[in-house]
């Protein structure tokens, strides 16, 4: 029998899911050795949190208070609590659109990570996709990196490229960008429960664990 502790992870997201399907899924399947300790939303109603529930999986709503684009301190400290109780070794961002800082980013420091729908450091920030087709980039893609104090500036785990074509409109590449998300997030996030990446600096470093 494996008596080893099961990687936990704690999932945070304010809309539909998709993400955190494709990681759930994954882990269902074994293809990443975790299990989901708490689906977390900032959005009573959000797909997420169905999407959890569907699975029997834990999933609460946490008020985030007063403010629009942060969690206020209260909203902060439940946030933090319900994760530690969770006890979790892992915290995804799958769609979460409150920006996190301060004493959340230092209780779980390099252990929180994101999903971001441009090859960063190109187009952080809100609708990259829209971005991308706007400055009439061939190729844009999606982007797994650590969170830290700034917006979509930690260093980069892992990126994969999606081709921009004729007739793109921002929905349809959208589409395509988020096709790609499913396949790369659960692939960084397997690669960080079995320990096999490593962050020096900026720098993310791979390391596929011994057979
Ligand atoms: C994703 O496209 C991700 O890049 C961005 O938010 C979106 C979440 O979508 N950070 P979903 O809720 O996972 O479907």
């Amino acid at each position: 029998m494996n008596n080893e502790k099961k990687f936990r992870i704690g999932v945070l997201g304010s809309g539909k899911g998709s993400n955190f399907v494709a990681i759930a899924d994954a882990c269902a399947q074994g293809k990443i050795p975790a299990e989901i300790a708490v689906v977390i939303s900032d959005v009573a109603e959000a797909g997420i949190l169905a999407r959890a529930r569907e699975r029997g999986l834990r999933a609460e709503f946490i008020s985030p208070g007063k403010f629009r684009t942060k969690l206020d301190d209260d909203a902060e400290r439940a946030f933090i609590d319900t994760l530690q109780n969770a006890k979790v070794d892992l915290i995804v961002l799958a769609g979460f659109m409150r920006i996190l800082k301060g004493e959340f980013l230092r209780v779980f420091a390099n252990r929180v990570i994101n999903i971001h729908p441009s090859l960063l450091p190109a187009f952080p920030g809100l609708e990259s996709w829209k971005q991308a087709l706007d400055y009439g980039v061939k190729f844009t893609g999606c982007t797994v990196h650590f969170v830290d104090q700034g917006v979509d500036t930690g260093p980069i785990i892992a990126q994969q490229t999606v081709p921009v074509l004729a007739g793109d409109t921002p929905e349809s590449l959208h589409v395509r960008i988020q096709k790609a998300e499913w396949e790369l997030f659960p692939e960084a996030v397997g690669a960080l429960a079995r320990g096999e990446v490593q962050v020096q600096g900026r720098q993310t470093i791979w390391k596929p664990a011994q057979a």
